[in-house]
């Protein structure tokens, strides 16, 4: 029996979001197409002595702004996954945030998606892949990527997934900005932006699939969408000059990563991308700048 376990899982971007009309249970069907993306947070979870209980502590980027209380994501995932394997939940958590807090790529999701895929390898034989998909999608709509990464068509609210095929790796430029944006208020706010008009359903994008079974970098940058972006422009204007920026440095495109803040800008190679990288951080428009490469897999048993 292992005591501790170390998990790694990456952050996500949306290279096609599609958003269809506000639904009665306050949420809103989607089309989107995830990437997982090589910018990690680590999550380790310890057995202690019975009757401590679970608690978490965060460190690194961003840590004070994390919730240590059953409002971490990570924290309901271990409560959840305890109650369903019949486990104990005496348990420390501890989470080394890399990914963006409210930056729009999952990072809450991707801790809670560690935190289940750590659960299974403590407790070996007890949690099947069907009963952590389960657990995945009642805690959040993009925890169920997070559990397999790679690149993946998400329908329903996010949670339905289908892999799509990709060639080879795309390298993208991440620049984080320095407040949040709420997911909720940034999907309140296409809806303000919306109201009176007839929303369609929401679409897939089969020259999007093509670039990606091709692996052809310039024709995925053509074909980059995301609904979500004019909201948050609308709550972040000055996200307008970060996307700019980008592509005035010679991005091959750029885009608003999910709800934002966060951009994420496709380069040719890993030169391109580092070239872009230092240009976006001489602007000084953002918090920081990193490259990150795309498909990875999803949270993984590291230690
Ligand atoms: O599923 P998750 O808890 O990550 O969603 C956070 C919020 O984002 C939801 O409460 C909802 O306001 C919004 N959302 C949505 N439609 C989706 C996914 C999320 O409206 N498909």
């Amino acid at each position: 029996m292992i005591d501790s376990v170390r998990v790694r899982v990456p952050a996500k971007i949306n290279l096609r979001l599609s958003v269809g009309p506000l639904r009665a249970d306050g949420y809103h069907d989607l089309v989107t197409v995830f990437h997982a993306v090589g910018l990690y947070d680590e999550i380790s979870i310890t057995r202690v002595g019975a009757g401590s209980g679970v608690s978490a502590q965060v460190a690194g980027e961003d840590a004070s702004a994390v919730p240590v209380d059953d409002d971490n994501i990570a924290v309901r995932a271990v409560r959840e996954a305890a109650h369903r394997a019949r486990q104990p939940t005496d348990l420390a958590i501890t989470i080394t945030k890399c990914i963006p807090v409210a930056g729009g790529m999952a990072g809450g999701s991707a801790d809670a998606a560690a935190a289940l895929v750590g659960c299974a390898a403590l407790w070996p034989g007890t949690l099947r892949a069907d009963d952590l998909a389960g657990i995945a999608a009642a805690l959040g709509s993009d925890v169920p990527f997070l559990l397999d990464g790679g690149t993946m068509i998400g329908t329903g609210r996010g949670e339905i997934l289908t892999p799509v095929l990709a060639q080879g790796g795309f390298n993208w430029v991440i620049a984080v900005s320095d407040n949040g944006l709420s997911t909720p208020g940034v999907y309140a706010e296409l809806d303000r932006l919306r109201a009176g008009a007839d929303v369609p359903p929401p679409s897939g994008d089969d020259a999007l699939l093509r670039a990606l079974r091709a692996g052809d970098a310039k024709a995925l940058a053509r074909r980059l969408h995301n609904d979500l972006q004019s909201a948050a422009l609308s709550l972040r204007p000055t996200l307008a000059r970060v996307l700019d920026a980008g592509i005035e440095l010679g991005a091959l495109g750029g885009i608003v990563s999910g709800s934002g803040p966060t951009c994420a800008f496709l380069a040719r190679d890993r030169d391109h991308a580092l070239d872009i990288a230092v240009g976006l951080t001489t602007t000084g428009l953002v918090r920081l700048v990193r490259h990150a490469a795309g498909p990875v897999d999803g949270a993984r048993v590291i230690a």
